[in-house]
């Protein structure tokens, strides 16, 4: 039997357990991954504290994770263009990432420039960053502002909506903000007023999710081109919370791993944990003690 990272329950890091599991079977359309690489996202640990549990209710000994990459390894019916072997990054909205082996239903190739890590890192914040954009509909010319610019999906949002012609204000740290194309506004008191000392916001991509959508709202002029990714206040706002449960973004993987190739989209620094190392990797991140994002490792 394979092995995979297994929640025993709702709780602290503990309740993460590296153990036996049955050897997942891929379904109509879906493949199946030995995993080489799996990405650690800031819901994982939102899900495996039970903060998310009405809104997404794991069975006993889930298995979490929403992307890893990896050669498939079998093929269910109906799956064309692909075949066992062949490298892969994958999204998966039904999780089983922290795994040996995960079922896949959305995939891209990855080319061989790209490393199994970044291949890992990609699907959640590419598919994001996409629909995000694409729900904001933000065109050349246009300002965009962006909260948790120095995130996962916030660099990657920043560089597609610069490459199109967007001008970005982004909350993030200077040199970063410029290095991607984005002009630099400092986050938290003052902010709205920052902001508009740099002119007119047409659209607000809310990536951190702190409690930012009263001055989201204000400087876009109302709640109707203002999208949250993750604040829990977003209906008492009228705002969009944007979730996997929305539009999906098709060709979002395809997309962004042909820039990752091409060296056109730069990610989230981040650094590798084996991942028998699951839950160590949750509380180093909780503690705050790593500023990267981590990424499981599978030998
Ligand atoms: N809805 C969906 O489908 C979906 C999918 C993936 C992720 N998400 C959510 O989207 C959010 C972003 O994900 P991620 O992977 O990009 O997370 P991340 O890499 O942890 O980035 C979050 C960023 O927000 C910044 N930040 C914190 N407080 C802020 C504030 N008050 N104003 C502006 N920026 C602030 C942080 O900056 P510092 O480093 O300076 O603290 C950090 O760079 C998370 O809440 C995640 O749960 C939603």
């Amino acid at each position: 039997m394979p092995n995979a990272v297994v929640m025993t329950g709702y709780g602290p890091p503990e309740v993460l357990k590296w153990a036996a599991v049955r050897m997942p079977e891929p379904g109509e359309g879906q493949i199946r991954i030995k995993v080489k690489a799996a990405g650690v996202g800031p819901t994982d640990l939102d899900m495996r504290a039970g903060y998310l549990k009405d809104e997404f209710p794991l069975p006993p000994n889930a298995v979490l994770g929403f992307e890893s990459a990896g050669t498939v390894d079998a093929v269910g019916r109906g799956v064309t263009g692909t075949s066992t072997g062949d490298a892969v990054a994958a999204l998966l909205f039904s999780v089983g990432g922290y795994a040996e082996y995960a079922v896949a239903s959305i995939w891209t190739h990855k080319p061989d420039t790209v490393s199994w890590i970044d291949a890992a890192a990609l699907p959640t914040s590419g598919e994001v960053a996409i629909r995000a954009l694409r729900q904001l509909n933000v065109t050349s010319g246009e300002t965009l502002l962006l909260f948790g610019g120095g995130g996962s999906v916030g660099i990657i949002a920043t560089q597609l909506a610069v490459a199109q012609g967007v001008k970005v204000i982004s909350a993030v740290g200077e040199a970063l903000a410029r290095e991607l194309g984005a002009t630099p506004v400092r986050y938290g008191a003052g902010l709205a007023d920052r902001v508009r000392a740099l002119g007119a916001v047409d659209a607000v991509l809310d990536a951190a999710g702190k409690g930012v959508l009263a001055d989201a709202i204000a400087l876009a002029g109302g709640p109707e081109r203002v999208i949250t990714l993750s604040d829990p206040a977003a209906a008492d706002f009228g705002v969009m919370l944007s979730g996997p449960d929305h539009d999906r973004a098709p060709g979002a993987l395809d997309e962004t791993i042909a820039l990752l190739a091409d060296g056109r989209l730069r990610l989230r620094a981040h650094i590798t944990m084996p991942i028998q190392q699951a839950a160590e990797a949750h509380r180093q991140l909780e503690s705050g003690n790593v500023r990267e994002r981590i990424i499981l490792t599978v030998d």
